[in-house]
């Protein structure tokens, strides 16, 4: 029987050439199957061999191979596989690749959903039409209803240049649904090639993007329009490498070594952090040691106030064995930020880093801890602070570029943030950064120090040399008077106990004792109900 339809009518009607009682068969099933399953390996050719030879030539796998490599296998459900472009302009309309430039689809990584696209620069080198946008947006808009993560593997000349217009509205839907699912379920962005212009902008409203060293690149414009703009001579790789954005800018989070580090970066990553804002990290099995003091942590502070140590090994000493996590490491390295897992539950870690800098807050500083503190808040990560901070560095070069609006970021984090947050401060506490660094003041559920914690308004020497400076002027010695004064305020404010005192300091813990204290404390935190002020929303000092 054929089915016709008219207007809004359904019409059953058998052809008159028909015996009584026969199907209807004007193509064998065999050949119907055999069409799809040729639609199917034209898909899987992307470009073409000859492209698919380039992309490997520069080292990079394809938008397939990524897919395969990051998804447990046979999880991949692919979506919109035989979509094509609608452009006319310029001779494209007789030029179309099925799945136009870009794979999406489900799967699982360790057996959790995620949504992902892989942009396919085999095929009008991964550019974005309007119909390859509809397909990024179509997988976000899953994600969003089904609670799960989305993975962005970009590889793309940009917008589809033939396409005009139309391209560039693509990608706003894209970045008006990243805005909207920021902070709803974790985004994450893997940059695997070329992402110029515009393009830029989505990953950089995601959660965590990771570069693949070279053979990425981000720039808003390449090196030939900076030459003539601003007369620099700059490589792609100078101006918008990994190694740019890790170590210069922080646009990146995880600079990789190779495509499949990149991936594995994206597994490890997703393992700290929940499917969406409802629901909480996945965590490890664990099993209580019989003792789980760390005794070398007692002598890990040195003696001498201006000596360095790593703050690593605080994290390490306290956290489950070899689960930190380090993110941004190569940026603003005077603060240490990432996940670890205690008794088996991810955290995040804010520490500041002693041995660079002597671990003060300067703008980058600010700015990368407050990012991280605010993914673990929207994503019901709980926060470990680690405090060494001599204070905010001074000068023209903060000043002007704003250590004042960019400091109030982090204190602007931190008294947002509703999660478990728990403050150790190991060795100095000075001035503002005291409040900022999760004091009780601004909310932080419980605060220990080590007894080598030094919680002032500055240190000794910068303290005696202000307040007893005639004293010390008319002194016989004024070198022997400022070492008493010296010592007169460090048995006075050098320590925790005027802190203390004041509940300031829920208790002087023994460095030994932080990993014990810490498991029992975020237990008894599990079930923290904190809510903000009925808002629309903050307005967080951007
Ligand atoms: C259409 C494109 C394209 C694009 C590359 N191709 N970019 N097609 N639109 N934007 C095609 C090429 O024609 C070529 O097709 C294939 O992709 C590979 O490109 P090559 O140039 O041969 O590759 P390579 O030498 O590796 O150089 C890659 C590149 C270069 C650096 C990305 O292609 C390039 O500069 N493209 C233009 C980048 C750009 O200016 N985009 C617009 C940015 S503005 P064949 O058929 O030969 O394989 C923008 C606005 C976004 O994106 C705004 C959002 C708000």
């Amino acid at each position: 029987m054929i089915f016709l339809l008219a207007g809004s009518y359904l019409y059953l009607v058998k052809p008159k050439y028909m015996k009584k009682n026969q199907t209807p068969n004007p193509q064998p099933q065999s050949s119907k199957i055999g069409i799809l399953q040729q639609k199917n390996k034209e898909a899987l050719q992307g470009g073409g061999p000859k492209r698919v030879e380039a992309q490997h030539a520069k080292g990079k796998l394809t938008s397939r191979e990524r897919v395969g490599f990051l998804l447990d296998p046979g999880s991949f459900q692919e979506l919109d596989k035989f979509v094509v472009h609608r452009g006319t302009d310029f001779g494209i309309d007789k030029e179309k690749y099925l799945g136009d430039g870009v794979i999406t689809g489900f799967g699982t990584i360790n057996g959790r959903l995620v949504y992902v696209f892989s942009q396919d620069f085999t095929v009008f080198g991964g550019s974005l039409s309007e119909t390859h946008a509809e397909k990024i947006c179509k997988i976000m808009d899953m994600a969003m209803k089904n609670g799960a993560p989305v993975i962005g593997l970009n590889d793309s000349g940009g917008a589809r240049i033939q396409e005009g217009v139309s391209s560039l509205g693509g990608y706003a839907d894209i970045f008006y649904r990243n805005t909207r699912a920021s902070g709803v379920i974790p985004q994450l962005s893997a940059i695997m090639g070329p992402c110029a212009g515009g393009a830029v902008y989505s990953p950089a409203i995601t959660d965590f993007v990771l570069m693949v060293e070279h053979t990425s690149y981000m720039f808003v414009t390449g090196p030939n329009v900076v030459k003539t703009v601003t007369q620099e001579n700059v490589s792609a790789e100078d101006l918008g490498g990994a190694s740019a954005h890790s170590t210069k800018s922080g646009v990146t989070h995880f600079s990789c070594a190779n495509e499949i580090d990149c991936i594995d970066h994206l597994k490890k990553l997703l393992s700290y952090i929940p499917q969406n804002c409802e629901e909480e990290a996945p965590a490890l099995a664990y099993t209580p040691a019989s003792s789980e003091e760390r005794e070398e942590l007692d002598d890990l502070v040195p003696e001498n106030p201006n000596q360095p140590y790593d703050m690593r090994e605080v994290i390490e000493g306290i956290a489950d064995e070899g689960s930190f996590f380090e993110v941004h490491r190569e940026f603003a390295e005077n603060v240490v930020v990432g996940f670890a897992r205690l008794g088996g539950k991810s955290i995040g870690v804010v520490g500041n880093q002693p041995a660079v800098m002597a671990g003060v807050l300067d703008i980058h500083s600010s700015v990368k801890a407050a990012r991280f503190v605010r993914f673990c808040d929207s994503f019901n990560i709980p926060l470990l602070v680690l405090v060494d901070v001599p204070g905010f560095l001074p000068g023209t070069d903060q000043e002007w570029n704003g250590i004042i609006t960019n400091g109030a970021k982090l204190l602007y984090a931190f008294s947002e943030a509703t999660v478990p947050r728990i403050t150790v401060i190991t060795r100095k506490a000075y001035g503002g950064a005291y409040d900022v660094m999760n004091s009780k003041h601004i909310g932080a559920d419980l605060n220990f120090a080590w007894p080598t914690a030094e919680i002032a308004v500055m240190g000794a020497k910068g303290a005696a040399e202000i307040i007893f400076k005639r004293e010390i002027a008319v002194a016989e010695d004024p070198e022997l008077k400022l070492k008493e004064k010296i010592d007169e305020f460090t048995e006075k404010f050098a320590n925790p106990y005027s802190a203390a005192e004041r509940g300031f300091i829920d208790e002087v813990i023994l460095p030994r004792e932080t990993r014990s204290r810490l498991l029992r404390a975020f237990r008894m935190l599990e079930n923290k109900v904190d809510t903000l002020p009925r808002k629309k929303h903050g307005n967080m000092p951007l």
